[in-house]
């Protein structure tokens, strides 16, 4: 549906194109919001190339460029390039160029699965439900982009040639490394197009909105959440984790981006989160002026280290878990507990035994 002010912008338009060749002045005073056409841009581009043509035949012709007509090529360079372009565009819609983003593959997209219960917990949390139109999955392969699209969610697919990411990739397998690679590669392109995110990985459970909870100064570039918090967010010896982190976009965040994900031929098969604290260690981040927060545990809250404390929990992540299959368990667990605590009644926090326990013995032997 088009706008009013795109219509009458379109019958404004028509109208000087078919009059006499007089010198175009604006018919109204009142200068137009910029916002009031980005509905018009991203749902009609084809529209809108077409009256850019227009515009440019009418510019050609001799008629005066005006305050109207910079705005319409203002925009018409606001339609999306691409899907990538397409898809940041509509998630971010109103927030800023904000959005966030989480990646999916097959083995997380089964019914009752870790997207379910992911996609459970913004609709169980506090003020969470509406982050759900500001959420960018990023699908690995066909199944679970079409999976996103029938649940009506933002979808992109993130192809990489010739890598099949579909199965359960345990930690460490070569599959895994390479699609962790891919993702900060991803990462880095959305931020080279000017939106800042929040990634999270599936696993975690959204309960309040994080955004409230972060330092909102233009200063801070990176928010990384940790597996375990020394009280001080500044230092960068707390242990970060990158299954959940915002960052600004930036030219000095970009830049990072670039170089974290040049340096995985050098990693000699190292997980993407070890090279990026190598060069958090090394100095890299600081001499290229980064500032960094870590994030408090209390509030970004996981397995490794829960403090139990609904009162303020805003994420918690399923980390040090080894499976799918225990962290699916635990994290049901989390999500009862919660309920019963929207509830007002007393919490007997579980105590992630699938995870912390089962699903290392699990594993050895592997
Ligand atoms: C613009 O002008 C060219 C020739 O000058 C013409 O072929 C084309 O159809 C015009 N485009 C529009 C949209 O009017
Ligand atoms: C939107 O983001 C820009 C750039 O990061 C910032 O300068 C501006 O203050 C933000 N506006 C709001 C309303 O948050
Ligand atoms: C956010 O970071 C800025 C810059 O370091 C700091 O001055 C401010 O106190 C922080 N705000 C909060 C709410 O922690
Ligand atoms: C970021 O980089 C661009 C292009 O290199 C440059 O034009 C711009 O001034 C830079 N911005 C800041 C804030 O340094
Ligand atoms: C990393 O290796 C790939 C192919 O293995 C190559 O295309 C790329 O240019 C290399 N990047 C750097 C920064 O060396
Ligand atoms: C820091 O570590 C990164 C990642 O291994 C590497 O690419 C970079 O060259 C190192 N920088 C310095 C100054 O050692
Ligand atoms: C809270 O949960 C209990 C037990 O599940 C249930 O009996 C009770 O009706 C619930 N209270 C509210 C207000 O939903």
């Amino acid at each position: 549906m088009l706008t009013k002010p795109a219509i009458a912008m379109l019958a404004f338009l028509s109208l000087l194109f078919f009059s006499a060749p007089t010198v175009w002045r604006p018919l109204t005073p009142t200068p137009l919001p910029f916002e009031s056409f980005n509905t018009v841009s991203t749902q009609r581009p084809e529209r809108l190339r077409g009256l850019n043509k227009v515009l440019h035949n009418m510019t050609k012709m001799g008629y005066e460029s005006d305050y109207y007509l910079r705005i319409w090529l203002f925009q018409a360079s606001q339609v999306p390039k691409d899907e990538l372009d397409r898809v940041l565009q509509q998630a971010s819609r109103g927030y800023n160029k904000t959005l966030i983003i989480t990646v999916l593959n097959k083995a997380y997209t089964e019914k009752n699965g870790m997207l379910d219960l992911f996609l459970r917990s913004f609709r169980l949390g506090k003020g969470t439900k509406p982050l759900l139109d500001h959420l960018l999955l990023a699908a690995v392969d066909q199944t679970a982009y079409e999976r996103c699209k029938l649940l009506g969610l933002h979808c992109y697919k993130l192809v990489t040639d010739g890598v099949d990411f579909s199965g359960e990739e345990f930690y460490m397998t070569g599959n895994f490394v390479t699609m962790m690679w891919r993702r900060t590669q991803f990462l880095g392109e959305v931020l080279q197009r000017g939106y800042s995110f929040i990634f999270t990985d599936t696993d975690v459970m959204w309960l309040r909105n994080p955004f409230l909870k972060l330092n909102q100064s233009s200063e801070i570039d990176i928010q990384f959440s940790c597996d375990g918090f020394n009280g001080r967010p500044e230092d960068e010896s707390n242990p970060l984790n990158t299954g959940f982190f915002f960052v600004r976009s930036n030219n000095k965040s970009i830049a990072l981006f670039d170089k974290w994900y040049d340096a995985r031929n050098n990693s000699g098969g190292m997980k993407e989160q070890d090279v990026l604290l190598q060069m958090i260690k090394n100095g890299t981040l600081r001499e290229r002026g980064i500032r960094t927060r870590y994030l408090d545990t209390r509030y970004f809250g996981g397995f490794c280290h829960d403090y139990r404390d609904f009162g303020r929990v805003t994420t918690m992540h399923a980390n040090c878990c080894r499976t799918v299959r225990a962290k699916l368990m635990d994290l049901s667990l989390v999500l009862e507990d919660w309920k019963t605590y929207r509830n007002g009644s007393v919490v007997l926090h579980n105590p992630h035994k699938t995870c912390l326990i089962d699903s290392w013995d699990e594993l050895k032997g592997h």
